[in-house]
């Protein structure tokens, strides 16, 4: 039973929570949306320096908000990767610091396990295997989850992600940023069926039979192309019917493969994750495709989708459970694939 300090900063949210196995005793996140608004997107070299104002307090409030002091802290993790090399670093260097002083066992984590052990916080008696649809800003992936640290990449983006997309479409629109929650809110008032538009025919990319990956750019720069005609005959642009006709697009092309790779490999549960996730549209999609064909399908609370330190911590707490800990020499890493997991452990 491992309680851990988990600090979460590959991005824009400085997260830091303490976890015991699958139960979070506190979770403290402080976003920096605010701050990147203004730029349209998030600014690395910004968000590392907010991360490092923000780290020490952000520890302060979980242990507070927990009620416990270090005696009760098996091990110190943090994101180690993928991430903003600048941004993983302040809480890398802080675990490895706090673990060094502290004397316990530091266990770096990929950012992606993070969001797949975000269903265990939701439903702790969830056991492998499963398949996880992770959807966010950097990632579109469906991943075989086997056991702890054992991952297959069973489909990917071929361009931008799912919430890459979302971004880009949502700037288009002028609709600002993060584009993922301003379009799904003005999606409400549009109709999804007022525009056909593209899926992303992948079978005609090059390299080889991947049926389950995706790609968003062809329906991006249809977006982009439909907008501009639209210009052209009205100057009213019908805002919230191209956000809703896109966004049941992009549900619709995620739910089909995921549907379609559980199917194809026996897996009867579907764990969503990433910052997409709280898409209402998928959300609709993905629950009725699953009734129709026997699956569960487990959302977690939107808190536990977008970016936080819970995740992290509750993969960490199952990784030292198993006696995996890593090196205070361990590094931060821009891109690693989550196949490639057990190399973060000794
Ligand atoms: O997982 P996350 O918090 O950060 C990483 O990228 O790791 O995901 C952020 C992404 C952004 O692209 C944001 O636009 C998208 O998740 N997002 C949404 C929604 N809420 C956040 N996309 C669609 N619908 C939403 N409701
Ligand atoms: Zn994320």
């Amino acid at each position: 039973m491992a309680t851990v300090l988990a600090l979460e900063t590959s991005c824009d949210e400085t997260a830091v929570a303490i976890v015991k196995n699958r139960q979070v005793l506190s979770s403290i996140v402080s976003s920096q949306i605010d701050i990147h608004q203004q730029y349209g997107g998030v600014v690395p070299e910004v968000a590392s320096r907010h991360h490092v104002e923000m780290i020490n307090l952000a520890i302060a409030q979980a242990f507070q908000e927990a009620s416990l002091d270090w005696s009760a802290i098996d091990g110190i993790a943090a994101t180690c990767a993928p991430g903003l090399v600048g941004a993983l670093l302040v809480g890398l260097t802080a675990a490895k610091t706090l673990a060094l002083v502290h004397q316990k066992p530091f266990i770096g984590i990929h950012h992606l396990e993070g969001h797949i052990y975000a269903s265990y916080l939701t439903e702790p008696s969830l056991e492998p295997p499963f398949l996880c649809l992770l959807v966010s800003g950097g990632h579109t992936s469906l991943i075989y989850v086997k056991a702890c640290g054992h991952y297959e990449t069973l489909g990917q983006t071929r361009d931008d992600a799912a919430g890459e997309a979302f971004d880009k479409v949502a700037r288009l629109l002028d609709l600002g940023y993060p584009g993922g929650p301003a379009i799904d809110r003005l999606a409400t008032q549009g109709n999804p069926q007022a525009f056909p538009l593209p899926e992303g025919n992948v079978s005609r990319l090059e390299g080889g039979h991947h049926p389950y990956d995706s790609s968003f750019s062809g329906l991006k720069t249809a977006v982009l192309r439909l907008t501009q005609k639209l210009q052209q005959e009205s100057n009213q642009l019908p805002v919230a019917d191209l956000a809703a006709s896109f966004q049941e697009t992009v549900a619709r092309s995620l739910t089909r493969r995921a549907i379609a790779c559980a199917r194809d490999y026996g897996l009867t549960t579907i764990a969503i994750g990433g910052g997409v996730a709280a898409n209402s549209s998928l959300r609709r999609h993905l629950q009725t495709a699953a009734e129709t064909h026997n699956l569960r399908v487990l959302f977690p609370p939107l808190k536990f989708c977008t970016d936080n330190a819970a995740m992290i911590g509750c993969a960490a707490a199952d990784h030292l459970n198993q006696g995996h800990t890593s090196p205070l020499t361990l590094g931060a890493q821009s891109r690693l694939a989550i196949a490639n997991v057990m190399q973060l452990y000794q």
